[in-house]
């Protein structure tokens, strides 16, 4: 098998801030109504995701609970939740983890996601600078990390401390659930690579990516421990390239420029995170030059932070897109839409064909004359009352 035919590992996202057709509109909206959630959980388990992220902030309906809600609607999701160091003890993350990993049989990820928004972490009783977060984080990590290995730990730690921390029911998964990260910094890839499986990075160009590979390979090489890589992107993909250009054109119609400065102004302030400066700086808040690298379009960064880009096109175009972050070690995707629900459906039927991934089997019916093909293509009632009558 060449590497261009590796298996893509397929997620999606749910969006627990809410979701809608436009972006930066007010119509069309839908709040993040944890029966819609249940929806979009539903349809991607049978559409063949492997899985789904749940994010965690402020705008967000909080990530472990939510995960543990849609839980028992699915069958083979895996739930990766943002953990979010210092939001609480790491003794008690440990029991969530580890409850939730048994409540999903083992079906547990944790996307460790220290936060880029002072003022945010502040109301969370964080008020450690960027840097230091992440020495903060590293001390919780090793607490938490302890406790779902052996069900103790004990840290007396500049930032963290433990005393006699005891876990009582271990996670399924062992030594624990595995670890993602997401976060562009110096600070943070080296103390991702110090405790995380599998480094993310939001939808940066392609040599953008290869270079970030290249700096957490050798800082994971340095510790003798291996990384691997997953791209957080969103996806406008239409039978034709024509039409999901008219799809991303569509989508920010409704968004006026005085929007997408204000958007632009707080972002450059109220966040201190290195990834979201390079996400900004793709399109400079310009909406005449969106199309940052072929086919990957930063229309939805101009008002979303974070995952800010999409590959748009075709099924076999967004399919060489991927292909050519396959070459550089992506092995992982974390796709969304908007809505979450409708483009979770288009991802599924047009491009994972091109991709190899398979739904679940559909049911036609006893024999050809039922088939959706005939149904759908033969005028359906007709042909049905003709096949019962013969
Ligand atoms: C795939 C991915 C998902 C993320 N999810 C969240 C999230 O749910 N909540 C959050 O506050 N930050 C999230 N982040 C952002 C970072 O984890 C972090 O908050 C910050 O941007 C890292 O700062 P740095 O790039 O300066 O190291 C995510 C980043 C990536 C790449």
């Amino acid at each position: 098998m060449s590497i261009t035919q590796k298996p893509i590992d397929f997620l999606w996202f749910i969006p627990t801030s809410g979701d809608g057709s436009y972006i930066g509109a007010s119509d069309l909206n839908r709040a993040p109504d944890n029966r819609y959630l249940r929806e979009i959980a539903v349809a991607v388990d049978r559409l063949g995701y492997s899985g789904v992220l749940l994010p965690t902030g402020v705008s967000c309906e909080e990530s472990f609970v939510t995960a543990a809600s849609l839980a028992p609607f699915t069958e083979r999701l895996k739930f990766l939740v943002a953990i979010r160091p210092g939001t609480a003890s790491p003794a008690y993350y440990a029991r969530l983890a580890s409850t939730l990993d048994r409540i999903t049989e083992g079906r547990l990820l944790l996307n460790i996601v220290v936060g880029g928004a002072p003022a945010e972490l502040a109301g969370d009783g964080i008020f450690l600078p960027h840097d230091e977060r992440y020495d903060h984080a590293e001390e919780f990590f090793q607490v938490f990390e302890d406790l779902l290995a052996t069900g103790k730990a004990d840290l007396d730690g500049k930032h963290i401390k433990a005393k006699e921390a005891r876990l009582g029911f271990p996670s399924i998964q062992q030594p624990r659930p595995p670890l993602y990260f997401g976060g562009s910094s110096d600070a943070g890839i080296e103390f991702s690579t110090g405790r995380a499986d599998k480094y993310l990075t939001w939808g940066e160009p392609p040599e953008q990516v290869a270079e970030k590979v290249a700096r957490v390979r050798k800082s994971a090489a340095a510790k003798g421990r291996d990384v691997s890589f997953g791209i957080r992107l969103h996806f406008i993909v239409r039978e034709t390239d024509e039409e999901a250009w008219e799809a991303a054109d569509r989508l920010i119609s409704k968004l006026d420029d005085e929007t997408i400065a204000k958007a632009q102004a707080h972002f450059a302030t109220a966040s201190d995170s290195v990834g979201q400066q390079r996400m900004a700086a793709l399109h400079g808040g310009r909406r005449d030059k969106l199309e940052v690298s072929p086919n990957l379009w930063a229309g939805i960064g101009l008002v979303r932070s974070g995952a800010g880009t999409a590959l748009v096109g075709s099924p076999k175009t967004v399919a060489a897109r991927l292909r050519e972050y396959q070459e550089i070690g992506i092995e992982t995707v974390i796709g969304s839409g908007y809505p979450h629900l409708e483009e979770a459906y288009r991802v599924a039927e047009l491009l994972f064909p091109e991709l190899g991934i398979t739904t679940l089997p559909q049911r036609t019916g006893f024999g050809s004359e039922f088939s959706q093909r005939t149904v759908f293509s033969g005028g359906g009632h007709q042909t049905l009352r003709a096949v019962a009558a013969s």
